[in-house]
């Protein structure tokens, strides 16, 4: 994994980098770096803390930036919490971040639009004196990102293909099985990292032949859906339909990276009028809840956004008095160049058959789980 991430990086190109890098990181072995974060000196109490978030493509995004508002305020701070739009996410993103550190952020928490396009603006953000915090997605190819703050996107990826698995064996006890094999935006960090935990468990399984990917199409690059967009999914979906199972040919299980398409993947192979099969998710979103109630969606993921804001806000106080915020890992990120000084929190499988104590502290999703 290491190799090839440093080919990519070597190579420069890019498109390429971006691709490497979404789909080597999440690594599990540490390689050179560890926590290079320098102490912080600390600042004023009430100072400017950006937020950069990239565009609206799930409702933890959402979520988050209001409880960033609301906590960054309640600690005391100034905020200034943008997100990317919904097209020119990049160029947004960046010209935010600039914004950010003209008006003097200490701190810059970012969830970036595209991992490998922030090198500049991070770079002139600790040229600044702020900390760059990246939340939720990695930024890759720079040595200027100080912390990672996370849900255990390895591990994510991971309980989705054990959750494919054992959704599948339930309905039919041996297999094969025939599975199709989505993934997410090849700029996001998140989908590689996603992806390779699945195939650590899906994988040993497909090389014995107890999974079939009945397409043919099980590299990342074929299965990335571009900007997280529904619509994407939901258009591969019905052209997997076509070209693989307009004959007599089952569709056991899809692995679905997030809800967003795992709810297009499900529309898609309605509107075709076939049985529904096994379908993973992620986020905890309203409608997939629902439909996993419904005994539509199988699984998602809880991945608690209140925890990880609050976390990140913590954080940010921390290096406000002065102080080395808390990591729990120093080994598993590397981000091309160096292993980011993480904080993981750990991410929790749902299926209708857990989700009431899921769910059961979260007041917005636990009427619908009873
Ligand atoms: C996040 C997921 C989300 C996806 C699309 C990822 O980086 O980790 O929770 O579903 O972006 O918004």
């Amino acid at each position: 994994m290491r190799n090839l991430l440093t080919k990519a990086v070597a190579v420069g190109a890019a498109a390429i980098l971006a691709l490497g890098a979404a789909a080597c990181s999440g690594g599990r072995e540490g390689g050179s770096g560890g926590d290079s974060a320098k102490p912080a000196k600390g600042f004023a109490a009430n100072s400017l803390i950006g937020v950069a978030l990239p565009s609206k493509t799930s409702e933890n995004w959402v979520l988050a930036g209001d409880l960033f508002v609301s906590g960054l305020k309640e600690a005391g701070f100034t905020s200034d919490v943008q997100y990317a739009g919904a097209s020119t996410t990049v160029a947004d993103q960046q010209a935010q971040i600039s914004s950010m550190i003209t008006k003097g952020a200490k701190v810059i928490v970012i969830g970036a639009t595209d991992a490998a396009q922030l090198s500049t603006q991070v770079a002139q953000a600790k040229q600044s004196g702020a900390t760059v915090i990246a939340y939720d997605r990695l930024i890759t190819n720079t040595p200027d990102v100080d912390y990672y703050i996370a849900f255990d996107n390895f591990k994510v990826g991971q309980l989705q293909g054990q959750a494919l698995l054992d959704g599948m064996k339930a309905k039919k006890a041996t297999g094969p099985w025939t599975v199709e094999l989505f993934s997410g935006s090849p700029d996001d960090n998140n989908s590689g990292v996603f992806f390779n935990g699945a195939m650590d468990v899906l994988k040993p399984l497909i090389d014995k032949g107890d999974v079939i990917v009945g397409s043919g199409q099980s590299d990342v690059k074929q299965t990335a859906i571009q900007g997280w967009k529904a619509e994407g999914a939901q258009q591969r979906m019905d052209s997997l339909l076509t070209s693989t199972y307009s004959g007599k040919k089952t569709l056991d299980g899809v692995l679905s990276p997030n809800d967003t398409l795992a709810r297009a993947i499900i529309t898609s192979i309605k509107g075709a009028g076939k049985p529904i099969p096994v379908v993973t998710g992620q986020d905890s979103e309203v409608e997939s809840i629902k439909s996993i109630m419904a005994g539509e969606q199988y699984s998602t993921i809880n991945k608690d956004t209140r925890k990880l804001v609050a976390e990140t806000v913590k954080m940010v106080k921390t290096l406000q008095g002065g102080g080395t915020p808390e990591i729990n890992d120093s080994k598993t990120y590397n981000n091309g160049v160096k292993v980011v000084p993480s904080y993981l929190l750990p991410p929790v499988i749902v299926t209708k058959a857990n989700a009431a104590e899921a769910y059961a502290n979260d007041p917005k999703l636990s009427p619908l789980v009873k």
